[in-house]
Order: structure tokens, then C-alpha cells, then sequence
């Protein structure tokens, strides 16, 4: 799989965008060590705080199939430049060692980042 191919994926999976707050649709897409693929939406909700990011809907999709060794992350919105994980998404990319993220946007921007240059200092297990 490259990463264009799960930045497709990723894309796909953002038409499944349940966002009827903010209207911004993101997607993303795991890739597993297993060589699996999960796709995953953000999913809103009428008390906000309780929505849920795309990336990790697709993390916790890959999680709860037993999946816990991920290769790489794509996430994809309309972005002016490459869609940014947010915060949380990025301590949860942390837990499970995603060190590939690959950021896009529709316009076909691509950057593609290590966990350590999003989340430096990171709090970890190690931590505890
Ligand atoms: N959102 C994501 O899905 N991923 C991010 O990393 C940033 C924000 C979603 C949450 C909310 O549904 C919408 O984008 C606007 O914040």
C-alpha cells in the first residue's frame, strides 16, 4: 500500500463525514503492520466535546479488531495546506507508536511527518 493509496482511502472515508456542527469533513486511514487497512470519519455530536476525530475513529477501528501495531497514519481535509492532527488525536498516535503520519488535502498537498516533530515531549507509558 503506499501512501497515496491510503490517502485515497482516507479521502473515501471522509465522504462518510457525520458533521452537520462544524460542516468540516475529515478522513483518515491506518495501515497496520498486518498490511490492513481501516478508514475512519469524524463523528459529531449536539454536546461537541463528545465528538470524535477521523483519525481516531480509524485508530480505535484498527484497536478493537485487535489490531494494536500501526505502520502509518493519512488524514485528509479541505485544508488549505495538509490537514494537522489535532492534540489528543496526536497523544493517542503516541500510545500506540504511529511514527508515519501523512498529512493531505483535496488540492493534493502531502507532508508527511514523524510523531516525534507533532508531539515532542510527549507523554508516554515510560511516564508513569
Ligand atoms: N477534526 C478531526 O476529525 N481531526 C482533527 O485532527 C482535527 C479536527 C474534526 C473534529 C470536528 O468534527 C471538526 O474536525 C472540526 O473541528
Amino acid at each position: 500500500m503506499t501512501d497515496q493509496e491510503l490517502i485515497d482511502t482516507a479521502r473515501k472515508y471522509r465522504e462518510f463525514s457525520y458533521s452537520p456542527y462544524s460542516k468540516f469533513k475529515v478522513g483518515a486511514a491506518v495501515l497496520t503492520k498486518k498490511g490492513n487497512v481501516y478508514g475512519g470519519c469524524n463523528i459529531e455530536n449536539s454536546s461537541y466535546p463528545v465528538t470524535n476525530c477521523a483519525e481516531r475513529t480509524a485508530i480505535f477501528k484498527a484497536v478493537s479488531e485487535g489490531e494494536k501495531e500501526i505502520e502509518a497514519i493519512a488524514l485528509i481535509a479541505d485544508t488549505e495546506g495538509p490537514c494537522s492532527p489535532c492534540g489528543a488525536c496526536r497523544q493517542v498516535m503516541g500510545e500506540f507508536h504511529i511514527n508515519k503520519i501523512i498529512m493531505a488535502n483535496l488540492k493534493g498537498d502531502v507532508k508527511v511527518v514523524t510523531l516525534d516533530e507533532l508531539l515532542p515531549y510527549a507523554f508516554t507509558d515510560k511516564d508513569l
